[in-house]
C-alpha cells in the first residue's frame, strides 16, 4: 500500500503572489514557501520596485519556476507575459506587501506594470497584505482606498503594529506570513461549500492474484470515482481516494491518494482513515471473492489447478455503514444488469448508506470504461433523482452538488 501524498490543506489551490516595492517584499519568500509547503502553486509577479529588495532569482528558486515581473519576457524574440492567462489561472491573488501606491492604482483601475494588468483582469478573488509607514497607512488616502477595495470585496489582511522600517513605531508592517497564509486557507474554507469536509472515495477494480502474474479482477477503468474526487476537491473538500489498479493521474487539488491492488488492502486503507471523515463514497468495483490460495510463482500449464476456490471477501461499504455515526453521511453505487430499482434499494437499506447510485449496464453509455454515464440516486428518505445519459466529469459536479444540499445538514 503506496501513501502517495499526505494531507495539504491549499493541495492544487493555486495562488498569483503580487510583491511590490516596500521593504517587506523579503518576507514574501517567507510566504511564497509557506503557500508551497501547504500545497498550494503558486505563481510570482513583482512590480520593478519589487526586485529593488528581493530579487527574482531567490523567488523564482523558491516557487521553482520563473517569475514575471514585465509585459514582455524577452523584447527581441517579441514574447510578452500574457496577464490575462494570469489572471485566470488564478484561484486567489495575494498582493504581500501591497504599497500605498499599488492600492491606489487597484482603486482607480491603473495599468501601469504587469501586476496591475493582472490584478485588472483577474476573475479571482483577491486579498492584500498592506505594508508602508505608520503616516502613509492612516492618512486618510489610504484608508478610503482601503475601505473601498474591502467594499469591493478585496480581503485585506490587516498590518501589524511594532517598529516600521523608518524607525516610527506604530502600524503598518506586514502581517506575517503564516498569518497571511492562515488567511489564504480560511479564504478557501469559507469560499466552497465543501470546505472542512473530510471525503473518502473508493475508486476503480481490485485485483485478486490467482499467481505470480494472473488475477481475477473487472473492467472498471475507475473514471466515475475520479471524477467525483476531482469535483469534491474542487468544491473545497479534503479528498482522500482509495483506488484500486488503474491508469489515472491523480486529479489535481486531491489530498492523498492511497494506491492498492486488492479488497483486503483496499479494507484496510479504508478502515484506517474512515473514522475520520465526514462524507464517503464507494464508487470501486471490489471483487466479492479472492482465490483461498495463491502462488508467488507462476503456474505453469501442467500445475494448472482444475477448479479455483474462492473465498469471500470483506464487504468494505457495509463496514463503512456498520460503523457510520450520525455526523457521517455514506453513498454506494450499484451496478445492475437488469433495471436494478429494487435491488439497489435493497443495497441501501442493508449497507446502512445515506444515499445509493444505480447505473444500469441496460442503458448504453452506462457503467464501465465510458466516459459517459446514466445514473438514478436513490436516497434514505426515498427521494429519487434521475440524470440523464452524461460526461463522467459533469454527473460528478451534478452528484456533489445535489449531496450538499440532500445529505449534508
Ligand atoms: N462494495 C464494497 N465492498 C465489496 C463489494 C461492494 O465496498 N466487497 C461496494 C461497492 O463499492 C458499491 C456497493 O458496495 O458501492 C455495491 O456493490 P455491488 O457489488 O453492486 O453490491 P454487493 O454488495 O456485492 O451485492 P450483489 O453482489 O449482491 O449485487
Amino acid at each position: 500500500m503506496e501513501l502517495a501524498s499526505p494531507s495539504f490543506p491549499l493541495s492544487g489551490r493555486r495562488i498569483v503572489l503580487g510583491i511590490t516595492g516596500s521593504i517587506a517584499a523579503y518576507k514574501s519568500a517567507t510566504l511564497a514557501r509557506e503557500l508551497k509547503r501547504r500545497g498550494a502553486q503558486v505563481r510570482v509577479v513583482m512590480t520593478a520596485g519589487a526586485t529593488e529588495f528581493i530579487t527574482p532569482l531567490t523567488m523564482a528558486t523558491l516557487i521553482d519556476r520563473p517569475v514575471h515581473s514585465d509585459f514582455t519576457e524577452d523584447e527581441h524574440a517579441g514574447v510578452w507575459t500574457n496577464h490575462v492567462e494570469l489572471g485566470i489561472w488564478g484561484d486567489l491573488i495575494v498582493v504581500a506587501p501591497a504599497t500605498a501606491n499599488t492600492l491606489a492604482a487597484m482603486v482607480h483601475g491603473q495599468c501601469e506594470n504587469l501586476l496591475q494588468a493582472v490584478l485588472l483582469s483577474a476573475r479571482c478573488p483577491v486579498a492584500v497584505a498592506p505594508a508602508m509607514d505608520l503616516d502613509m497607512f492612516t492618512h486618510a488616502s489610504t484608508q478610503d482606498n482601503l475601505r473601498v477595495l474591502e467594499e469591493r470585496g478585496v480581503d485585506i489582511v490587516d498590518p501589524g503594529t511594532g517598529p516600521l522600517a523608518s524607525g516610527l513605531v506604530g502600524k503598518g508592517r506586514m502581517a506575517e506570513p503564516e498569518d497571511i497564509a492562515d488567511r489564504v486557507e480560511a479564504h478557501f474554507q469559507k469560499t466552497l461549500p465543501w470546505s472542512g469536509k473530510q471525503v473518502l472515495i473508493t475508486a476503480g477494480p481490485t485485483h485478486e492474484p490467482l499467481d505470480a502474474v494472473r488475477f481475477l479482477g473487472n473492467r472498471s477503468s475507475g473514471k466515475m470515482g475520479f471524477a467525483l474526487a476531482s469535483a469534491f476537491a474542487d468544491q473545497g473538500a479534503l479528498v482522500t481516494l482509495v483506488v484500486g489498479p488503474v491508469n489515472l493521474p491523480t486529479p489535481e487539488r486531491v489530498h492523498r491518494r492511497i494506491d492498492i491492488s486488492t479488497a483486503v488492502d483496499m479494507n484496510e486503507a479504508v478502515q484506517s482513515c474512515w473514522a475520520s471523515m465526514d462524507f464517503g463514497v464507494a464508487c470501486a468495483a471490489v471483487s466479492d471473492f479472492r482465490p483461498a490460495q495463491t502462488s508467488d510463482i507462476k503456474w505453469h500449464r501442467a500445475d494448472m489447478p482444475e477448479t479455483i476456490a474462492l473465498k469471500e471477501n470483506p464487504d468494505i461499504l457495509r463496514g463503512m455503514g456498520q460503523s457510520k455515526t450520525d455526523a457521517q453521511r455514506l453513498v454506494g453505487f450499484a451496478l445492475e444488469t437488469d433495471e436494478g430499482l429494487d435491488s439497489a434499494k435493497a443495497k441501501l437499506a442493508r449497507k446502512n448508506l445515506d444515499a445509493i447510485v444505480l447505473n444500469t449496464l441496460q442503458d448504453d453509455g452506462a457503467g464501465f470504461a465510458v466516459d459517459t454515464n446514466k445514473v438514478t440516486v436513490l436516497d434514505a428518505s426515498g427521494r429519487t433523482v434521475e440524470f440523464d445519459l452524461q460526461a463522467k466529469d459533469e454527473l460528478a459536479q451534478k452528484l456533489v452538488d445535489l449531496w450538499r444540499t440532500t445529505l449534508i445538514p
